[in-house]
């Protein structure tokens, strides 16, 4: 088993959330955050206006005339789209390295990240539910605990594997009989290092509800699916694709259906698309 202190002391080696991340996550939660508040405080940000007015102006939106304004932005994007685009170059950094243990090339989590946030935030739309930006922040972050197990996934692979196809447990449970922390666990601690609120820090540890009490929380079961979705549809060559039991009753709960299930697929494969012209043009910029 490996020393958890020297695991939790690696949260600090991770790129600290920038400021602005957090004003933005708390306007958007605060029902008298007026569009103009929130176009102040990304204008506030001369590396993030410079960003967004970039990426406005490049082929991915293919957005008619220049978009030189925050403001004009909005106007074309919509609040909701342009708060996601801050959240995902905000907290995207520490999501960019290849992470060997779990056969994701450079980028991988990247895409699967932002493919899988937008994913929940659709579902968050369709059902109806509050604090949409948190579950999109939540899945956004959801994998983060793998950054820095990684190493130790490395060192202990043969044996979760084993444990995975010979003992019919979850890469989860393996990784927690194997390390003594999962990354779901791990990324929960993470978040709350970094400052995030309960929900959201909840979200990321639940979000492979292990934990069936967090079948009820939906903000949570949101980002389980569109997990579960990107796990099915299966756009990388990741060790742990399918190796986590299937909660069916959060499936009926959530009262999704097996045609709505093919339709979130389709949807997450034109969502991780775009992903990778978010990433080409990162890296570009
Ligand atoms: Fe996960």
């Amino acid at each position: 088993m490996v020393d958890l202190d020297k695991i939790l002391k690696k949260i600090e080696l991770l790129q600290p959330i920038p400021a602005i991340i957090h004003r933005i996550s708390a306007s958007l939660g605060d029902p008298d955050t007026s569009l103009s508040d929130l176009i102040d405080i990304v204008e506030k940000d001369p590396a993030i206006t410079a960003n967004l007015l970039k990426i406005c102006n490049s082929a991915h939106f293919g957005l008619v005339g220049k978009v030189d304004s925050i403001h004009r932005a909005v106007t074309l994007l919509g609040v909701q789209r342009l708060a996601e685009l801050v959240l995902t170059f905000g907290l995207s950094e520490n999501l960019n390295k290849a992470l060997e243990a779990y056969s994701l090339a450079k980028g991988e989590l990247w895409k699967r990240s932002v493919a899988g946030a937008m994913l929940a935030g659709k579902l968050a739309e369709h059902r109806q539910l509050d604090n949409r930006p948190v579950i999109y922040t939540s899945a956004l972050l959801r994998d983060i605990g793998k950054v820095i197990l990684n190493e130790y996934v490395s060192d202990e692979l043969l044996n979760i594997k084993k444990m995975v196809c010979s003992e019919g447990l979850s890469f989860l449970e393996a990784e927690k009989a194997c390390i003594g922390i999962d990354h779901a666990e791990l990324g929960g601690l993470i978040a709350r290092h970094w400052n995030f609120s309960p929900n959201l820090v909840f979200i990321i540890k639940n979000h492979h509800l292990t934990d069936s009490s967090a079948r009820n929380h939906r903000g949570t079961v949101a980002v389980y699916w569109a997990d579960m979705v990107a796990m099915l549809v299966g756009t990388g060559s990741e060790v742990d694709r399918l190796a986590y039991h299937v909660d069916e009753g959060s499936f009926e709960d959530f009262l999704l259906s097996k045609d709505e299930l093919k339709t979130l697929m389709m949807m997450y494969k034109g969502f991780f698309q775009g992903a990778e012209r978010l990433f080409a043009f990162r890296q570009a910029a």
